[in-house]
């Protein structure tokens, strides 16, 4: 079975896990502060705050620009629940917007028509590698006074034309899950280009402390270790041959790919391809049964809208198109450890049906 996702550890990863160990600095020491600056060529040279992971990342860039009670943020309903948990356990309210249907990303016609007095922030996500269209929402948030918080988790090294994601926002949250891009085993990164949001971040994710006992704010511990933060470096080195590799079998499914819609690229957008999600527009779940009676295991991303998960089913919101991509979508490997083989069993059992 070639299964749908699959993280790297392997030897290098191993080794610095156990460097690191022997240090006995194991939290939020060196590593983790060489993390930081590495990850920065990234994007575009903007200041990185390491935390313990994605959804971490997302709450404090909340916390940072003051979202609390009576705000509403604009989220979309197709992404991974942390998106609008991120917002919700601030008090504020996540108010749902439709997505693109080739690009699975807001749609910023649907953005705009959500904005309210109460709204103070967009989060546009990059979901499955593909840029969100910044170049409509940047501009957008601008005319109404909102911020932006990027959830980057799935796009590390995606970009909209010279831009890398992370370089848009007033911050930007990256995952490092162990099946992401990159991973830090858990992990995630915020990126922003505003010193006080900065000082305001890492405040947060230490109890509200730069020096110890000397606490300026009310903060909580979302410190990345050191542990964590070695294995980031290691991966943050090969990221770019991983990428290049994610975006040949992409290129590779493209070309061969018969009988099945495969995902459209937005102009000027570089995906990197997190996930490959092609369109079964007739009974999604019974062709990935057949995949997967061929040896193929693929992934449904996502099948309930956040908007329809029981925390949320309050909301009132009319979103066809992320209803009918929650019915349709399916995910198949496009990780860099598949060899060509695998690539083409994949093709031969898609094409099979
Ligand atoms: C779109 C999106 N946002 C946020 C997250 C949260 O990241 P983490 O799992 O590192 O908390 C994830 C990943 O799991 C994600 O895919």
């Amino acid at each position: 079975m070639i299964p749908a996702a699959r993280p790297e550890i392997g030897q290098d990863e191993i080794d610095a896990v156990v460097r690191v160990l022997r240090t006995g600095r194991v939290v939020q020491g060196p590593e983790v502060a060489d993390f930081e600056q590495e990850f920065g060529k990234l994007v575009d040279g903007r200041a990185c705050v390491a935390v313990n992971s994605g959804t971490s990342a997302l709450h404090l860039s909340m916390l940072a620009l003051g979202i609390g009670p009576g705000d509403e943020v604009v989220v979309p309903s197709f992404s991974f629940a942390a998106t609008a948990n991120a917002v919700a356990v601030t008090g504020a309210a996540p108010v749902f917007a439709d997505i693109d249907p080739d690009t699975f990303c807001l749609d910023p016609e649907s953005v705009a028509s959500v904005i309210t007095p109460r709204t103070v922030a967009i989060v546009p996500v990059h979901l499955f590698g593909h840029p969100a269209a910044m170049d409509e929402l940047v501009p957008l948030a601008g005319r109404h006074g909102l911020a932006i918080v990027e959830d980057a988790a799935q796009a590390v090294a995606a970009r909209l034309g010279d831009t890398p994601v992370g370089a848009f926002g007033d911050t930007a949250c990256f995952s490092f899950y162990p099946t992401k891009n990159m991973h830090s085993l858990e992990g995630g990164m915020i990126v922003t280009g505003d010193p006080h949001l900065e000082r305001k971040l890492r405040l947060l994710r230490n109890q509200g402390m730069l020096k110890q006992y000397e606490n300026e704010v009310v903060g909580l511990n979302n410190r990345m270790t050191d542990v964590g933060a070695a294995v980031g470096r290691v991966q943050l080195a090969k990221l770019d041959a991983w990428t290049q590799r994610r975006r040949q079998i992409a290129a590779r499914y493209d070309a061969e790919l018969t009988s099945v819609r495969t995902p459209k690229v937005a102009r000027d957008a570089w995906h990197v391809y997190h996930q490959y999600t092609i369109t079964i527009e007739q009974d999604r779940d019974g062709f990935r049964e057949r995949l997967a009676e061929l040896g193929v295991g693929s992934g449904v991303y996502y099948p309930t809208p956040i908007h329809r998960l029981a925390p949320y089913s309050f909301s009132v919101a009319d979103l066809p198109v992320t209803e009918r991509a929650a019915e349709t979508v399916l995910s198949l490997p496009v990780y860099p450890l598949l060899d060509d083989e695998q690539v083409g069993q994949v093709i031969e059992a898609v094409n099979s049906l």
